[in-house]
C-alpha cells in the first residue's frame, strides 16, 4: 500500500473524541494504561487487539523521558498504519506547559496538564494557556485537567497520601466553574481515588454519587486516576455514574516486575533479554486485558 492510502486508511480510524462519545453512549470506560518502554507497549497493544477495544496508552513526564517523546509518539503511529487500531497516546500528569507543548508538538492525542498541587488560580491560568496551544496546533487534541489532590506516585503505599482526605474531595461546584473558566475536554476530578496502592489492600472506597454529580454540572467526560487497587464492583458503580475513562498504573508496574523476578529466579543463566523480558509482558498483558474486559462490559 502506498503512503497516500496508508494515510487514508489511519483517517478512517475514529477519533479519541469519538470513541469517547461511544463508550459514554454505551456506558463503558476506555482503559488508560501507562508504559515506560516497549514490553509496555506490546502488553497494551497486542492485549487491546485481541479483544478489539479502544485503548489509551498513557506516558507520564519520566516514562516519556525513558522511552523517548518523540519515539513514542512514532510507534503508535506505526502500529496505527499497520493495524489501524484505536490506539491513542496521551501525554499524562504534565507539570507545565512547557511540556505539554512538546508532546503536542510530536503528536500526541491528548495532554494532560496537572496543577493539582498549585492554587486554583494558578491552575487556571496554566491549564487555559494549555488548551488555547492545543487547539491552535490541532482541534483534535484533548486536554485534560485536575482539580483535587489524589497523591502522586503510581507505588506500593504503606499509608494514604498526606494531604488525601474526604474533606478533598472535588466538589461539583468546584469543577463547573473550573471546567467553564478553563474550556478543557476532560476532567479529572478527586472522588476517593488515589494514585498508588495500598500494600495489603485497604484501598479507600470510590463515590460513585460524587462521580454523578460532578458529570452532571460539568458536561464533559470525566477520567478516573488512581485506579490501581479499586474493586472490580467500585469501578463498575463509577463507570455506570459517568467515568469514560480510567488510569491504571501501578498494577501494570508491580506485575512487570513480578513477572521478571520470577522468571530471573528460575532461570538464573538466562542473559537473552527478548526471553526474559517476555515474562514481564505477560504478566502485564494479563493485567490489562482483566481491566479491559471489566471497564468494556465484558466480564
Ligand atoms: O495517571 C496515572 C494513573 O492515575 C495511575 O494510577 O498507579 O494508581 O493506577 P495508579
Ligand atoms: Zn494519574
Amino acid at each position: 500500500m502506498n503512503h497516500r492510502a496508508q494515510y487514508a486508511k489511519i483517517q478512517i480510524m475514529k477519533t479519541l473524541r469519538e470513541c469517547i462519545v461511544e463508550a459514554e453512549k454505551k456506558r463503558v470506560a476506555i482503559g488508560h494504561f501507562n508504559i515506560s518502554d516497549s514490553e509496555g507497549f506490546w502488553a497494551v497493544v497486542t492485549t487491546a487487539r485481541a479483544l478489539d477495544v479502544p485503548v489509551i496508552i498513557g506516558v507520564s513526564e519520566g516514562e516519556r523521558d525513558f522511552i523517548g517523546v518523540e519515539q513514542v509518539a512514532a510507534m503508535v503511529k506505526s502500529a496505527r498504519e499497520k493495524f489501524n487500531p484505536p490506539i491513542y497516546l496521551n501525554a499524562d500528569h504534565s507539570y507545565s506547559f512547557e511540556r505539554v507543548k512538546e508532546a503536542v508538538d510530536a503528536g500526541f492525542d491528548a495532554v494532560i496538564f496537572d496543577g493539582a498541587k498549585l492554587s486554583i488560580e494558578e491552575n487556571i491560568v496554566t491549564t487555559k494557556r494549555c488548551v488555547e496551544y492545543a487547539r491552535s496546533v490541532d482541534p483534535k487534541i484533548m486536554v485534560e485537567a485536575e482539580l483535587g489532590y489524589i497523591g502522586i506516585s503510581s507505588k506500593v503505599l504503606d499509608a494514604i497520601p498526606e494531604g488525601v482526605s474526604l474533606a478533598n474531595l472535588t466538589t461539583p461546584e468546584e469543577a463547573k466553574s473550573f471546567v467553564e473558566k478553563t474550556g478543557v475536554d476532560l476532567f479529572a476530578p478527586a472522588v476517593g481515588n488515589i494514585h498508588g496502592m495500598m500494600r495489603g489492600g485497604g484501598e479507600p472506597a470510590l463515590h460513585p454519587d460524587l462521580v454523578k454529580e460532578i458529570r452532571k454540572v460539568c458536561r464533559i467526560p470525566l477520567v478516573l486516576h488512581g485506579g490501581s487497587g479499586n474493586s472490580d464492583e467500585d469501578f463498575k458503580k463509577v463507570i455506570a455514574a459517568g467515568i469514560s475513562i480510567v488510569h491504571i498504573n501501578t498494577e501494570l508496574r508491580l506485575a512487570y516486575r513480578n513477572g521478571l523476578r520470577r522468571f530471573l529466579q528460575e532461570n538464573p543463566d538466562e542473559i537473552a533479554p527478548y526471553k526474559f523480558m517476555k515474562e514481564g509482558v505477560r504478566e502485564m498483558a494479563k493485567v490489562v486485558e482483566h481491566k479491559l474486559k471489566l471497564f468494556n462490559g465484558i466480564l
